[in-house]
């Protein structure tokens, strides 16, 4: 199998290259593709240094998968191009609202590869897949009526240069106090005379929270809160009602989400821990004491999604509190990029 990841020297494309080697995936040929930037650099692939090429000349029938990680213009530019060539597996939003592609969890909805038309497969949202993998067992056993969200999400979900900014801003505000609070906000120009802006974030994120992730649509939702009530609609149910408040918080790797589920069928708690330790990709880690939760710097590097603070929702009938952590960039984007490629490779070998 020869694999090409578009977009391999981002966040997302070298987290891929990570579990790629972890999984010991059977791979002939690798091609990494980015920009003209880091055309000709190289990147170490399982002791081996890989050169990048350049996206604008690259030969898409070098691949059977092409993995895009390079967001949603260039995939809106090139995909349907590769998919003439090679399966296409897109981590950027912009197919996964598309009928004729599907938008696959593999732990949740293994079976939407069958309705693949254009070769084109949509990765979801790295907020929705940490979700919809915690909420599909709970679905099957007690039908979700309706979800109400709150994320807490951190900078990488932005890519590479986000991070660099909380870590620069960060330095910057310990460095000067009365900075803390004067970092303005973008104008979108950044010259060396007013280096205080935030370049990647609307308001100052060191020692905040910016209740503002995408761009605002006219019902004064966020596209990343809209995101995740469509995405989940398409891979769990459509009848499930879900609405999100998306916050950036400055954490580097991993997103953290509080979760308030109703149910049309009542349920025991008992069943909703046995259920989530049994379903695929979770991991209960919910003590009841200092510390018996999981963080989203514990999450780092990690597999599964983690559920804690499993309570009841004493004000509403046959409701759940829950909350929810994993990395957004290996569980939310590359690892599952990763399980939708050994899916389709099962699947073309039935
Ligand atoms: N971060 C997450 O948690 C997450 C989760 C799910 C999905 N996603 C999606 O995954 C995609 C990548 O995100 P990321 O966080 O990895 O971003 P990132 O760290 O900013 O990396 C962007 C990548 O795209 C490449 N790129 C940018 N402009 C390009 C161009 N004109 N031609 C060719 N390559 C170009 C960059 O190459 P150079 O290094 O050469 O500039 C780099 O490899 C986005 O669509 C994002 O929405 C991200």
């Amino acid at each position: 199998m020869n694999i090409a990841i578009v977009g391999a020297t981002g966040n997302v494309g070298r987290k891929m290259l990570e579990v790629l080697e972890q999984k010991k995936f059977s791979i002939n040929q690798l091609y990494l593709v980015a920009s003209s930037r880091s055309a000709g650099q190289k990147i170490n692939f399982n002791g081996k240094e890989h050169e990048i090429y350049n996206l604008e000349t690259y030969d898409f029938s070098k691949a059977e998968i092409t993995f895009f990680a390079a967001g949603g213009k260039i995939s809106e530019q090139y995909a349907e191009k590769a998919a003439k060539h090679s399966t296409v597996i897109d981590n950027s939003s912009f197919f996964r609202m598309n009928p004729d592609v599907p938008l696959i969890v593999p732990h949740v909805n293994p079976e939407a590869i069958d309705g693949l038309k254009k070769n084109i497969i949509a990765n979801p949202n790295c907020s929705t897949t940490q979700l919809v993998i915690v909420l599909k067992p709970l679905h099957d056993l007690f039908n979700i009526k309706r979800v109400v969200l709150s994320t807490y999400q951190s900078v990488s979900g932005g890519g590479k240069a986000p991070m660099d900014e909380l870590i620069e801003q960060t330095h910057r505000s310990l460095k000067d106090k009365a900075l803390r609070n004067a970092i303005p906000i973008k104008t979108g120009v950044v010259s060396d005379s007013n280096m205080n802006m935030s370049k990647n974030f609307t308001k100052q994120i060191a020692f905040n929270a910016i209740p503002h992730i995408d761009v605002f649509s006219d019902d004064g939702y966020t596209k990343e809160e809209l995101k995740m009530v469509n995405e989940t609609k398409k891979i769990i149910d459509k009848n499930i009602e879900l609405t999100a408040t998306c916050v950036r918080i400055p954490v580097l790797i991993s997103h953290a989400e509080s979760v308030n589920i109703e149910f049309e069928k009542p349920f025991t708690l008992e069943k909703i821990h046995s259920s989530l330790s049994s379903a695929g990709g979770c991991n209960v880690y919910d003590k009841r004491e200092d510390g018996g939760y999981m963080t989203p710097l514990e999450a780092e590097g990690k597999n599964e999604t983690y559920i804690s603070r499993i309570r009841e929702d004493k004000t509403k009938k046959n409701t759940l509190n829950l909350w929810i952590v994993s990395d957004n960039l290996l569980r939310g984007a590359a690892l599952n990029a990763v399980e939708i490629a050994e899916l389709l490779i099962k699947k073309n070998n039935e």
